[in-house]
């Protein structure tokens, strides 16, 4: 196996429980380098669950700005070798938003399904990752989405267990009434199916998990992934691994983690991040908790200084259809 380490990048981890290559003995591996190399050193069918944000070609400063043909044709190399490493079992979800070109925007999605389908991959769920904060347009709708498109091998032998990832019920209460169970609570009292539009903060200024990198996504995010997509002590891969959220999600939950990254800042980040979480120390949002609601708790800036006083034509918002004279 090739080792193909940039001199420029950080030396080797100092944390004895972080490796910086690929091994079956090894918890976790941070490679710093290439995901391509990384790649190459782990052998095929190996990894239960590979899940990753890449770059979406936006000249983000961990990226250099292509074109979009040769932008999806990068992608393909990497998505080609992560199927290689595909356990039989296994799951690639792939966690994208818009490249944005000149105003004009591609969803990251559309073009790169193809590649997943020409490797006999088959698609499991498009979801929708819903989020409040973001960029502010001016001449389009404002982004608050990105989606996860989520790969198995064909067949119905992929692991998927719901158990562990189940919502509370909208009506928990609620009884069959009438047939042979009637009387009897209908709903799972483990929770629901939480479906494929996941409400989960992206991670902002505010947000407990924040660290200098400009895209990190959240840990409930990928730890629904991880908890429903594989079993304690399977592998879990990001190839392009950030400030290490993938691997921190998988130690957290009794898994492996492994992944690379170019960037020598992000990585040292990332071998802090993990490091914490396998202390138990790394303060994160935790899966299920209520998103933050200003009005209930009586933040008084959300309340509206206009609807007491304030110009005519916002008055007019709050008037009904029969009051409304134009
Ligand atoms: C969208 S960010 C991922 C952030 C990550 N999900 C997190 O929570 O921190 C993509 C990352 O991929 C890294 N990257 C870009 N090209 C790479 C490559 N060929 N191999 C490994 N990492 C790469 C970038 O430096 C960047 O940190």
């Amino acid at each position: 196996m090739q080792q193909k380490i940039n001199p420029a990048l950080p030396p080797a981890t100092t944390d004895r429980r972080i490796a910086d290559h690929f091994g079956a003995d090894a918890n976790a591996v941070v490679y710093p380098g290439n995901c391509l190399d990384l790649l190459q050193e782990i052998p095929d069918k190996e990894i239960q669950l590979i899940v990753t944000s890449p770059p979406y070609n936006i000249g983000k400063e961990y990226e250099h700005k292509l074109d979009l043909d040769e932008y999806v044709a990068q992608q393909a190399k990497v998505i080609q070798e992560c199927a290689r490493v595909l356990s039989e079992r296994g799951s690639i979800c792939w966690q994208v938003g818009n490249h944005v070109d000149n105003g004009v925007i591609v969803p990251l999605d559309t073009v790169l399904y193809p590649i997943f389908r020409e490797l006999g991959l088959v698609m499991r769920n498009r979801i929708v990752w819903h989020f409040e904060h973001g960029l502010h347009c001016k001449n389009r709708f404002s982004g608050r989405y990105e989606t996860i498109i989520w790969f198995t091998r064909p067949g119905k032998n992929y692991v998927f267990n719901l158990d562990p990832v189940r919502v509370p019920q909208k009506y928990p209460g609620k009884k069959h009434f009438k047939g042979p169970k009637a009387g009897e609570y209908s709903c799972n009292p483990l929770g629901k199916n939480p479906g494929d539009v996941w409400d989960i903060p992206n991670v902002k200024s505010n947000h407990i998990e924040k660290t200098e990198h400009p895209c990190q996504f959240p840990v409930e995010l990928i730890e629904r992934l991880v908890l429903s997509m594989t079993q304690p002590g399977d592998w879990v891969l990001d190839p392009f691994l950030g400030t290490g959220t993938s691997i921190v999600s998988a130690v957290r939950n009794s898994r492996r983690g492994a992944g690379a990254e170019t960037m020598p800042r992000y990585v040292e980040i990332a071998r802090q991040r993990i490091g914490e979480a396998m202390d138990g120390t790394l303060r994160v949002r935790p899966m299920g908790q209520p998103k933050y609601d200003p009005q209930a708790t009586g933040n008084r800036l959300a309340v509206a200084p206009w609807q007491q006083e304030g110009p005519k034509e916002q008055l007019r918002l709050l008037q009904s259809a029969r009051d409304y004279k134009a």
